[in-house]
């Protein structure tokens, strides 16, 4: 009798030890990392996808006093709209040349508060998406 005592001692240990371990807190997922592998300022394609990520997932790579850019403020068939219209002011054509009307008012309507008219922002607060390259392409890309 004694002997399944010896064998089960251990196994009822590991099992407290089991139990009493504070449940694993997982870290602040960081914030998604930007898609780096595309990111020419010169290519449409790879300057819409940069912007519809950044509108999707955010974005604090200045961390200027005003915060990060907040993610997912708008649904994701609106931040593809909104791309479309940010691309043209890049010079760019976009994928969806159709989008840029809507994504315009969809943008005077969810960003210019931060962004400001025509997009143009704030120095040192709010990046100026009329600024070509996009400073956050530029070093992005300064990393690479
Ligand atoms: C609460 C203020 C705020 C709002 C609202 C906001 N942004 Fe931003 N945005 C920022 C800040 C701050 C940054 C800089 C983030 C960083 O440090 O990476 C930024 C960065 C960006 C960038 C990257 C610029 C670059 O040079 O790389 C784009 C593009 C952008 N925002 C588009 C938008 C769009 C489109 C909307 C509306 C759907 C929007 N933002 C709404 C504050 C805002």
């Amino acid at each position: 009798m004694k002997k399944i005592w010896l064998l089960l001692l251990p196994i009822a240990l590991f099992l407290i030890g089991y139990l009493a371990k504070p449940k694993s807190t997982t870290p602040a997922q960081p914030a998604a990392p930007h898609q780096t592998h595309s990111i020419s300022p010169k290519c449409a394609n790879c300057v819409e996808e940069y912007i519809f990520d950044v509108i999707e997932n955010g974005s604090n790579i200045f961390h200027y006093p005003s915060g990060p850019m907040p993610a997912r403020t708008v649904s994701t068939q609106d931040a593809e709209k909104i791309a479309a219209y940010l691309t043209t002011l890049q010079g760019l054509k976009p994928s969806h040349p159709e989008w840029v009307q809507e994504g315009k008012t969809l943008f005077y309507g969810n960003c210019v508060g931060c962004h400001s008219h025509g997009g143009k922002g704030k120095p040192g607060y709010f990046p100026d998406l009329t600024r070509r390259p996009l400073l956050g392409m530029q070093k992005l890309r300064s990393k690479y």
